[in-house]
């Protein structure tokens, strides 16, 4: 499926790869982001906000899960080197 799908892009496959690569690491990123905020959120009403962030995580987690498809599709693989520091 990789090699017809790179077939089907054609020369501005490396252009199209490095942009779904950026974007599922944003997007991985943002579950992140969202998904703490929910573990850790205190005060007033981060009871009920809590849930808003962890829906938005798991909505950012599918979002990255069609770009990995995508780039399956593309026989391209995104490595995420996030560091936590
Ligand atoms: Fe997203």
């Amino acid at each position: 499926m990789g090699k017809k799908g790179r077939e089907i892009v054609g020369s501005s496959i490396d252009e199209i790869v490095g942009g779904l690569k950026v974007a599922y690491c944003n997007e991985l990123t943002a579950f992140h982001c969202y998904w703490y905020t929910s573990l850790y959120m205190q005060g007033i009403g981060s009871l009920t906000i809590a849930g808003k962030f962890k829906d938005s995580a798991m909505e950012e987690l599918e979002h990255a899960g069609m770009i990995a498809e995508r780039l399956n599709q593309l026989a391209a693989i995104a490595k995420f080197a996030g560091r936590l520091g």
